[in-house]
């Protein structure tokens, strides 16, 4: 992580309740909002706290892993852009770049990719768990469910402390995900479990166990492949997003990496967060024809309900992941067919920048609006969409939790609150 920097300048509070002042040193552009505890109306006063409901403006770690610019819409790992990562790099390379800080020699990366192929299986008795799950189980909840109970398979995870037990753990987790992910597929459809194809990449062996039905070898189609790859690298980190902060807030009780990353999954299925691609395709269905249109916007702008896919908490111009993936659509289509859901979305985009509402607001698509298009495209059912998402974000959930786990200025997670309830109260007798 960056060493701290010097304090760059103070920032001067004067409390009308004392008249005291208070210098208050500036780092990296923030105040501790500790440093705010010292002022003070009297001994007895606890001292002055933030209020930031939804986190909006607290910084709850300092980080050297992913760099956002809202306002610019420019994304960055490690810094590196998103645009030459997508462009020139693999997701297994990018998971590489996430945890160490650094992209890969060619060495390094074939060792890496050995040690990943050498965890896709999953333990047989999972099999049975997931088994045990309703035929029309979300396969959110069974993701969420099954990368939990991991944890009873691997004790050792709760040695946290132990380097080359977390990289046990991280190459596990990374390995696993499309294996628990397919599988959940496979147990809703009725199907057989196809098991992993170590002689395919990460992407296509997700494939392999997606759709393999009688044939011996799956080949995937390279287009897909690559796209589905892609798709991977521009998930795979956004910074202290919702389920991000829960891997870190988990992890930093010291839980095993397992029950952190169950957590962080339950933090994705929302459909203000990873759950919002499935929403789309929803809200595309729902809308059903390019003629219905002007009358659901309509229907937005009044507050009936959002528009999926678009508004971002940090990005205000533009999300740079949604124009990438819409170059990614593109070649998609080209194998698959054009989806006549993405006449709708072009028109939704196409309406939606020249509104006032949302240009007023600041909203733009953002990477939800698109991936599901794609997803569906590729055949994949919507129920799966934050599923893929998961898979994406696994190393950026486990850079962050082992950054957290290293940063010694961290403890454990605990916000305080202002407590606004009634004051002491007697029981009657
Ligand atoms: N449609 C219509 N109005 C919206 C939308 C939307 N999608 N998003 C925000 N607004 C309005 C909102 O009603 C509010 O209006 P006003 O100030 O007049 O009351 C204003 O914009 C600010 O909204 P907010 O909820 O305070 O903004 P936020 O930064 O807290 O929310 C968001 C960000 C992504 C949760 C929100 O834009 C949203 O709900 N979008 C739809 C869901 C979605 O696509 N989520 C995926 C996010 S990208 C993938 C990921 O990283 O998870």
């Amino acid at each position: 992580m960056a060493e701290e920097a010097a304090a760059e300048g103070t920032l001067t509070v004067t409390d009308s309740r004392t008249g005291k002042t208070y210098e208050l040193p500036i780092v990296d552009g923030a105040i501790r909002t500790l440093d705010l505890r010292q002022i003070k109306t009297g001994p007895g006063d606890f001292g002055l706290m933030g209020y930031d409901p939804a986190f909006q403006n607290t910084a709850s770690c300092r980080s050297s892993i992913t760099f956002i610019d809202g306002d610019k819409g420019i994304l960055r790992y490690r810094g590196y852009p998103i645009e030459g990562l997508a462009a020139r790099h693999s997701f297994l390379e990018v998971a590489q770049l996430l945890l160490n800080g650094e992209l890969p020699t060619t060495d390094q990366h074939l060792d890496w990719v050995g040690e990943i192929t050498n965890h896709t299986f999953i333990h047989e008795s999972i099999k049975k768990f997931i088994d045990g799950f309703h035929h029309d189980a979300h396969p959110m909840g069974m993701l969420v469910s099954a990368v939990g109970a991991l944890s009873t398979f691997y004790p050792e995870a709760k040695q946290i402390h132990d380097p080359e037990v977390r990289h046990r753990q991280i190459v596990r987790l990374i390995a696993k995900m499309p294996t628990l992910a397919a599988f959940a597929y496979r147990h809703a459809m009725g199907l057989y479990y196809a098991y992993p194809d170590d002689e395919l990449s990460y992407a296509g062996n997700f494939l392999n166990m997606m759709w393999r039905a009688t044939e011996l070898k799956y080949h995937p189609d390279p287009v897909l492949e690559h796209a589905l790859d892609v798709l991977l690298i521009l998930h795979a980190d956004h910074e202290q997003n919702c389920s991000t902060s829960t891997m870190r807030l988990v992890g930093s009780s010291q839980a095993d990496p397992y029950s952190a990353m169950s957590a962080a999954c339950a933090a994705l299925y929302g459909p203000l967060h990873g759950g919002a691609n499935e929403q789309v395709l929803r809200m595309l269905r729902s809308i059903g024809s390019v003629a219905n249109i002007p009358d659901y916007i309509r229907r937005v702008k009044e507050g009936e309900f959002r528009l999926m896919g678009f508004g971002h908490r940090v990005y205000k111009n533009f999300d740079p992941r949604a124009q990438l993936i819409k170059r990614v659509a593109e070649e998609v289509f080209e194998v698959t067919g054009r989806s006549p859901l993405l006449d709708i979305a072009l028109e939704i985009e196409k309406i939606a920048l020249e509104d006032d509402y949302f240009v007023n607001h600041k909203l733009y698509p953002n990477v939800d609006f698109y991936s599901g298009i794609i997803y569906l495209a590729m055949g994949i059912p919507v129920e799966m969409f934050p599923v893929l998402f998961a898979i994406g974000r696994t190393p950026g959930w486990l850079a962050h939790w082992q950054e957290g786990l290293l940063d010694s200025e961290q403890k454990i997670g605990r916000p305080r609150q202002l407590y606004v309830g009634p004051d002491l109260r007697h029981l009657g007798s």
